[in-house]
């Protein structure tokens, strides 16, 4: 098979590490790649969103499966494009992308499914959504209603807190046209879960959970970011928690779209949080998890290739999986001042170290190589040091000592990953 792989992050990494992996595999791109993706699939030089010559250059290489690591080129049609074009695309179209690319599509789902989220309403004018945010009261939660690189979110503990959301928002557009509208919720309290479903439009077979760091900062304290750190599979989330979110979540979510003739084919990707009344649903996103995606690739004991061509043709109904009795830590170590503006370029030193500790993967999200051959970062997150263990506590240290064999004085990590686990 031969398969093209869309994006350069650290999900990609371990997608391509994983495909790389499989005995069904005879050719792997990765379109656009980074340094250590380049260790285990071909990179081309193409941008994840120019669909046009991500869909010619699949065909013109006889690809037979392309698979899409971000959002950005399913919300603009790359599965669509690959569909008219006969190729075989995981990930869904870009009407079933709208399940990340729009909050109230989500919100409208999301009710018609009956499945429980936060109550919610949605406001184009700025002074409606004020007066509605002075009624409701603090603590409230403030989002831009399109996409906004995970940064359109504004937990408020304060109406005042929400009423200056709404301005950047709304009047100052400081997320462009996603601010158009916002969505206003409940906040919803409790223990955040990601959790990853394989979809074909008509079957969702679990993929299991992971927890994300988003606050940049040990202890959860400052800017949140794309996620700085994961584990899995998250002691909090139990067997019976994951039936009952296939049960209240996934699988009425999944009948609406395809009632909707919008059926939703990809990897489905719950934003859950763990209330006193249950789990409820904070947001669908049409992807893996960077870096969830890294905790689960790493304990995925079956192939993976024939688990994503399942999901496009409609067969996951016949499909297992199998996990390794395993838990996984990924410390993301990113540029210093990230998430604001970070230098580029800096080197990176002791990778080979690094992967030389027992369980240990070090997947890359943002690196090249210099023409000298010397690894540097290009981007805010850099590296995705994974381990595995028999036990957290064995994942956590495997990984913590490979940070320590590394050598980076351009990079920052936390301290303090699976903290609320351990
Ligand atoms: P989102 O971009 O929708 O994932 O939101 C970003 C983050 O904001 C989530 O990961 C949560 O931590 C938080 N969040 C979003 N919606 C809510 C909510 N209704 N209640 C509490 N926290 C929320
Ligand atoms: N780590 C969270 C995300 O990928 O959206």
């Amino acid at each position: 098979m031969k398969v093209l792989v869309v994006g350069g992050g650290g999900r990609e990494h371990a997608l391509c590490w994983a495909l790389a992996a499989s005995p069904l595999l005879g050719k792997l791109w990765c379109a656009p790649g980074n340094a250590g993706i380049a260790e285990v699939a071909e990179c081309v030089a193409i941008p994840a969103e120019d669909i046009t010559t991500l869909v010619a250059f699949a065909t013109a290489n006889g690809v037979d499966l392309v698979v899409a690591g971000p959002e950005a080129p399913l919300t603009l049609g790359l599965a669509d494009a690959c569909a008219g074009a006969g190729l075989r695309c995981f990930g869904p179209s870009a009407a079933a992308a709208q399940l990340e690319g729009s909050k109230t599509f989500t919100k409208q789902v999301a009710d018609a499914a009956k499945a429980p989220t936060a109550a919610w309403a949605r406001f184009t004018e700025a002074a409606a959504a004020r007066d509605y945010v002075r009624a409701q009261g603090a603590p409230i939660v403030v989002k831009a209603d399109g996409l906004a690189a995970g940064k359109g979110v504004v937990v408020a503990a304060t109406v005042a807190e929400a009423e200056a959301a709404l301005a950047e928002i709304m009047e100052d557009r400081v997320h462009g046209a996603a601010g158009a509208s916002v969505v206003i919720e409940e906040c919803l309290l409790g223990q955040e879960v990601s959790f990853f479903a394989l979809c074909d439009g008509e079957t969702a077979l679990p993929l299991g959970a992971a927890q994300d760091h988003k606050r940049v900062g040990d202890g959860d304290t400052g800017p949140n970011t794309g996620g700085m750190g994961a584990y899995s599979p998250p002691p909090v989330f139990t067997a019976a928690l994951q039936d009952q979110v296939m049960a209240e979540i996934i699988r009425p979510c999944l009948a609406e779209m395809a009632a909707r003739g919008t059926p939703f084919r990809g990897v489905l990707f719950a934003g859950l949080m763990l209330t006193e009344t249950g789990p409820k649903l904070i947001e669908f996103n049409v992807r893996f998890g960077d870096p969830e995606c890294q905790a689960l690739m790493v304990r995925l004991k079956s192939d993976l290739l024939p688990a994503l061509l399942a999901a496009c043709d409609g067969t996951l109904h016949s499909l297992t999986l199998a996990w390794e009795k395993l838990h996984s830590l990924v410390v993301v170590m990113a540029a210093n001042g990230y998430p604001g503006s970070y230098v580029k370029g800096s080197e990176i030193r002791g990778l080979e170290q690094a992967a030389q500790i027992p369980g240990v993967q070090v997947f890359h999200a943002g690196t090249a190589r210099r023409e000298d051959g010397a690894l540097v970062a290009t981007g805010g997150r850099v590296l995705g040091i994974t381990a595995t263990g028999t036990t957290l506590r064995e994942a956590r240290d495997a990984a913590y000592a490979a940070v320590a064999a590394i050598d980076w004085p351009g990079g920052f990590c936390r301290q303090d990953i699976a903290h609320r686990a351990l």
